[in-house]
């Protein structure tokens, strides 16, 4: 989960799937030339709206793009969750089409298999619990607040790089335990990685480089806390220590440097923009509709059901799997070396499952989302995540209640990997 892209629409040609499975020929032969021609990162069309696209992908069910070493598009709900659930037949080695192997070996956990997976997710899983997020979420509510303070009596705000990008990063410096400064350095590194260019290649370079500054990073400091270990003065043990105490295993064995790395870089990269890219989306769209925010200004109970529900109508992340066994999905046989990719945000907007899926619906009787994946790969993050949404939500309907979208401004949003936002220019005061 990281990395941007951009498509076209064409042919709106249509292909029946039959009752039994096809063959990839069969499915090529009848997939419209937009479908063939999709390169699903890069598509103009997808990073203006993806969802005229997606509903088209639904309809025929299961694409098929020569692009990107030639892939399978998952876009129905009950399909992406079939795949997302099938760790046997869908392997997590390849989550991007290419597939590309980082120097650095695969990224833990998120592109093991079982029973590998299993080690790490278990330790993982405990550490972002519950019991901890709500032990946390005092810090956050700090951090927002402190966040939205300096814009108090202004009349404008910016808020991406205002708020829903630093929440996150200074809210897991926290989370990890990183020493008081340190967020801004990692911060700076990420920046990097991020502008400068659009070109897909020149980024992957980037964010390659980034990778290697942030394990020797992590490496240094888990050195450094199994050298001298630190006792946090409020209780809350970070998550760079908890992998020092960490034991794994049968043999109850400490973590290798290289491994602890190797996670830290995984989460750290995990939280950051999934976080601020749901935060930014819910904002525009709450931005838009005064109707919707001052149902949440009035009463903040709602704000819990409305986050699923604008989780639903933006579920922001699209994932590659390397297929590994003989399987059908939607219709479509896939042999070993097929990749496919599966559409979440595709996914909460099919109509097979969500009433009217294209309006935003706070008492939506079907609550379900695809947004945190599925199976045995599903985030270990939510929790804290949701946390940091709902706090973000609670503070800023208190204390700027009539923000509204600056309609000179016009937010500017992308696709590929996740769906997101770059910028969002609220006006603060009322209208
Ligand atoms: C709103 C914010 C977030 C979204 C939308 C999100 C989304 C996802 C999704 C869709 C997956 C499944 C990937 C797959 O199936 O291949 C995932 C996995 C993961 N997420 Fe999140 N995530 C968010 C926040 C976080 C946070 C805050 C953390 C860390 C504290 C985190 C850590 C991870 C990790 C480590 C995995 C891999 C789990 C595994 O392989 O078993 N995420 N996330």
């Amino acid at each position: 989960m990281a990395e941007t892209d951009p498509r076209e629409a064409a042919g709106a040609t249509s292909w029946a799937v039959s009752a039994g499975a096809e063959t990839e020929g069969t499915a090529h032969a009848h997939c419209p030339a937009w479908v063939r021609d999709l390169n699903i990162w890069t598509d103009e069309g997808l990073h203006r709206d993806p969802y005229p696209q997606y509903a088209e992908l639904r309809s025929y069910p299961i694409g098929r793009s020569d692009r990107l070493g030639g892939y399978y598009v998952i876009s129905r709900y009950d399909d992406v969750l079939a795949v997302l659930q099938d760790a046997v037949n869908f392997s997590n080695e390849h989550l991007f089409v290419p597939p590309t192997r980082d120097p650095s070996g695969r990224r833990i956990p998120i592109e093991l298999d079982p029973p590998e997976h299993g080690l790490y997710k278990r330790m993982l899983a405990g550490f972002f619990s519950p019991q901890w997020t709500r032990r946390f979420e005092p810090t956050v509510r700090g951090i927002v607040r402190d966040l939205l303070a300096p814009h108090v009596g202004r009349s404008e705000l910016e808020f991406m790089s205002s708020v829903a990008v630093p929440l996150p990063f200074r809210a897991m410096a926290v989370a990890f335990g990183l020493p008081p400064g340190d967020a801004d350095l990692l911060r700076g590194w990420d920046d990097q990685m991020r502008s400068g260019t659009s070109d897909l290649d020149a980024r992957k370079r980037a964010s390659a480089s980034v990778r290697v500054k942030l394990l020797g990073y992590f490496a240094d400091l888990t050195a450094a806390r199994r050298a001298e270990p630190i006792a946090p003065a409020d209780g809350l043990v970070g998550m760079v220590d908890a992998l020092v105490a960490a034991r794994v295993g049968e043999d109850k064995r400490e973590l290798e440097l290289d491994e602890m790395a190797n996670i830290c870089v995984t989460m750290w990269n995990a939280s950051l923009h999934t976080t601020a890219n749901v935060l930014g989306n819910t904002m525009v769209h709450l931005a838009a509709r005064p109707d919707l925010r001052d149902r949440l200004v009035a009463d903040p109970s709602v704000i819990r059901e409305a986050l699923e529900e604008l989780m639903r109508y933006e579920s922001i992340v699209a994932q590659a799997r390397l297929v590994r066994g003989e399987v059908t999905v939607g219709g479509r046989a896939m042999r070993p070396g097929d990749h496919v990719v599966t559409l979440t945000g595709s996914a909460g907007r099919d109509a097979a499952v969500y009433e009217d899926p294209d309006s935003i619906d706070f008492d939506r009787p079907v609550k379900k989302h695809l947004m945190f994946g599925a199976g045995l790969h599903r985030c270990i993050g939510s929790h804290v995540a949701r946390m940091e949404l709902r706090v973000a939500l609670e503070e800023i309907h208190a204390t700027f209640p009539h923000y509204r979208a600056d309609p000179a401004r016009p937010s500017r949003r992308h696709t590929g990997l996740e769906r997101g936002t770059e910028s969002l220019h609220l006006l603060l005061g009322a209208a």
